[in-house]
């Protein structure tokens, strides 16, 4: 195999330095699931209870699908939809998970960018100060969500940076950016963290609302949402992977990579959780704002702390949209170097351009999606965040989770996990069994199937 895999290696893009394939993952792992929405919907669902079922969501669920994926990924040396078709059979049935992801790609990135299109539009609204009453800085947000061209402007300028990186490439794009981007975001949310810890009056209630488990305020409802945060937030179900794992080089050992992708992805998060929640007691302010939280909510509260504090938040939340945006955007372009051989220059500039033109549809606030599919009169933005998360994710996920397990061979599934002793059983066993029931779960609330919830008439 090796030898084999080294003469793939010689046409294929791949990470160069021994830290490239760790950035880039965790780069696309964390994103605005981290800071934007890990923080609102561990509010939601009332904090440190939610907290620990997340992170056994992320044990049990998220830790194996990455497995799964990045040894899939590796084994085929390809596209999400050329490696299912190579580890099974040309016109092969489960080519359909490669193609779903690869819209998934496209859908989720054109509406992805809108918000971080509002992260980096808010860096500039921090610099020259949060003043005003507190509605009028809420107000900010609905004047920024419902004007269509502040909105599409930013949106335009955030695909113009990821088409950007990723036309230089694996190497001189993508590992290049993540190298300097991930660090920074590192250092600026240590130091958001320890100002909100000694700094602020609210350390330790934010660490005991994150840390400190009240089982009476969690829900079936908020045991799904972790379930299905769990592996958004570590960019499963959609091949992202898959085709960061084609790069990888053959002697890094699938499991501690994944491993130290989902730790750094879960500290992140948690960095985040404390950072903001810190800010929310100081102030009195209720935890549970939703979606609003970072956008409306915080801006309060960063009028009493100044600039100091708000451009890095808003600067480390672009960073952190922007290497996830890379990834989305990759999975959808590897395809069609791979399948269509297209150059890269190509590929990157028409299918960054076509998402950047779709993603008008979610900028453009007010336009509703001409039929009630979701309910009452929904805008695209929403829409297409419920098809993806809620449907199509763990869709995908699912199809990856029952491909390695019961499809692919033990053959290839060894030769990617390194060895077939005790730890490779026991992966085995949790994607034949533990990981599909998860997701199939977490599918069927999507469509409001579950028979023990109540969703209402
Ligand atoms: N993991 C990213 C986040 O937490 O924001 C979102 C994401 C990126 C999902 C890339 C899927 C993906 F392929």
């Amino acid at each position: 195999m090796a030898n084999e895999s080294n003469d793939v290696y010689k046409t294929r893009g791949q990470w160069a330095g021994h830290l490239g394939f760790i950035l880039a993952a965790t780069g696309s792992a964390i994103g605005l699931g981290n800071i934007w929405k890990f923080p609102y919907i561990t509010g939601v669902y009332g904090g440190g209870a939610f907290v620990i079922v997340y992170l056994a969501c992320v044990l049990l669920v998220g830790l194996p699908l990455m497995m799964a994926e990045l040894m899939i990924g590796r084994r085929a040396q390809c596209n999400p939809v050329g490696a299912f078709q190579k580890l099974h059979r040309k016109g092969s049935l489960w080519q359909l998970t490669g193609w779903l992801g690869v819209v998934s790609g496209f859908l989720i990135l054109s509406y992805y960018s809108v918000v971080a299109g509002w992260s980096m539009a808010y860096i500039f609204k921090a610099l020259s100060g949060f003043s005003g009453s507190a509605e009028q800085i809420v107000g900010q947000f609905d004047i920024l969500q419902n004007s269509a061209g502040t909105s599409f402007l930013w949106h335009s300028f955030f695909m113009l940076l990821c088409i950007g990186i990723v036309i230089g490439g694996i190497q001189k794009g993508i590992e290049r950016w993540s190298r300097i981007l991930m660090p920074s975001l590192f250092l600026i949310l240590l130091a958001l963290m320890f100002y909100g810890l000694f700094a602020t009056d609210g350390g330790t209630a934010a660490l005991s609302f994150l840390f400190k488990p009240d089982f009476s305020k969690l829900s079936a409802e908020g045991v799904l949402s972790a379930l299905g945060h769990a592996f958004f937030t570590l960019s499963l179900g959609m091949g992202a992977m898959i085709t960061y794992g084609s790069y990888m080089k053959k002697d890094r050992s699938i499991l501690k990579d994944a491993i130290t992708v989902s730790f750094l992805d879960t500290l992140i998060a948690l960095m985040a959780g404390i950072a903001i929640f810190a800010l929310v007691f100081q102030y009195g302010t209720e935890p549970n704002a939703g979606p609003g939280l970072i956008f409306a909510t915080l801006p309060v509260l960063f009028a009493e702390t100044g600039p100091w504090i708000s451009v890095p938040f808003f600067i480390l939340l672009s960073f952190a949209a922007l290497t996830s945006g890379i990834s989305l955007l990759e999975v959808v372009v590897s395809y069609f170097i791979d399948q269509r051989n297209w150059k890269r220059s190509t590929a990157t500039l028409v299918l960054g351009g076509a998402i950047w033109f779709f993603g008008m549809l979610s900028a453009v606030a007010v336009w509703k999606v001409p039929v009630n599919i979701l309910g009452e009169n929904q805008g695209f933005f929403a829409f297409f965040d419920v098809l993806t998360t809620n449907y199509m994710l763990p869709l995908g996920g699912l199809l990856t989770c029952l491909f390695i397990a019961w499809r692919m061979k033990d053959k290839d599934r060894i030769g990617e996990f390194g060895s077939s002793g005790k730890l490779y059983s026991v992966l085995k066993f949790v994607l034949r069994f533990i990981t599909p029931i998860a997701l199939l779960m977490v599918l069927l609330h999507g469509l409001e199937l579950l028979p023990f919830m109540d969703y209402g008439p």
